[in-house]
């Protein structure tokens, strides 16, 4: 079967069939690729990139400028899958033109075809306003790493029956002002579950069971590129790190003691014309 570029209408239908959704993030040409490759439904251009590709403490201080150069970076590398760009903090939240103005960047500038904004009642208008102007937003939340200093820390989110029916109401107002789908992060599984089975859109989760309509991992969390931290929620894949480590250690050493570069890495030369360079080389001294 020919392979086509996912839309919203297919993420919708995978809900109604009840076939999980998979979401992975990507920064750059050569992940957006490897994932294209892979057959993930949604790339997320997430503004994790902040702590995984330039080394941030956090995803507050990264820019719209730098998130629209990561998200090119992704479109030129993936064809098929449906692609959401992260509205970086502070890109959405003065006031709901800008907002607009920043979301259509990302499908004007950047090739997304989509954005992510977190926040839940409180952004629902400015979710309809972008959802208005034609641009399809995913929401996020839970635990919202953009505003975890008002949330104490990196804590689960909904834990207790106040906390859940909160996150309902949230979900509940990001569905109805026109999201297409909502991550819920960091959320204990049966609350999740709930949520999932009240909504008429698609949850992708991450560290919210397996209730939810799909799943979301960051891609150096997955590979075991990233290893500052690890939350519970992360299953590794690959330890590419130490995979990494040991090639780069294996050139140098191959360098320093002279076994790179070999033969067969070098460009041969017609022994007439190296005998001709030699001599040119005498007459010149
Ligand atoms: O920025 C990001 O990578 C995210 C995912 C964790 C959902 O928002």
């Amino acid at each position: 079967m020919t392979r086509k570029k996912i839309t919203i209408v297919d993420l919708q239908k995978r809900k109604t069939q009840g076939v999980p959704l998979t979401m992975l993030t990507a920064y750059d040409y050569s992940s957006g690729m490897l994932v294209d490759q892979a057959e993930i439904d949604i790339i997320l251009v997430g503004d994790s990139l902040a702590m995984v590709m330039l080394g941030l403490d956090s995803t507050v201080s990264v820019t719209m400028e730098e998130m629209l150069h990561h998200s090119r970076a992704v479109a030129r590398g993936a064809t098929y899958a449906f692609l959401v760009g992260d509205m970086p903090f502070m890109s959405y939240q003065v006031d709901v033109s800008e907002a607009v103005r920043n979301a259509g960047r990302f499908l004007k500038e950047a090739g997304m075809d989509a954005v992510k904004l977190e926040g839940g009642q409180e952004v629902a208008p400015t979710v309809r306003a972008i959802v208005n102007a034609g641009i399809p937003v995913m929401g996020h939340i839970g635990l919202t790493p953009q505003t975890t200093s008002q949330l104490g820390g990196f804590r689960v989110q909904g834990k207790t029956a106040v906390t859940a029916q909160r996150l309902l109401k949230d979900a509940l107002a990001l569905a109805e002002a026109g999201c297409f789908a909502i991550v819920l992060e960091a959320v204990p599984a049966p609350v999740a579950t709930a949520v999932s089975q009240r909504l008429p859109i698609p949850t992708i989760g991450i560290g919210a069971g397996a209730g939810c309509d799909g799943q979301v991992l960051v891609y150096h969390d997955l590979l075991g590129l990233f290893d500052r931290f690890t939350p519970k929620f992360v299953k590794h894949y690959a330890t590419l790190n130490e995979t990494i480590r040991s090639a780069l250690t294996a050139y140098r050493e191959d360098v320093v003691n002279g076994r790179f570069p070999a033969e067969e890495h070098t460009y041969p030369m017609e022994t007439a014309e190296i005998e001709a360079f030699l001599q040119s080389l005498d007459n010149h001294q």
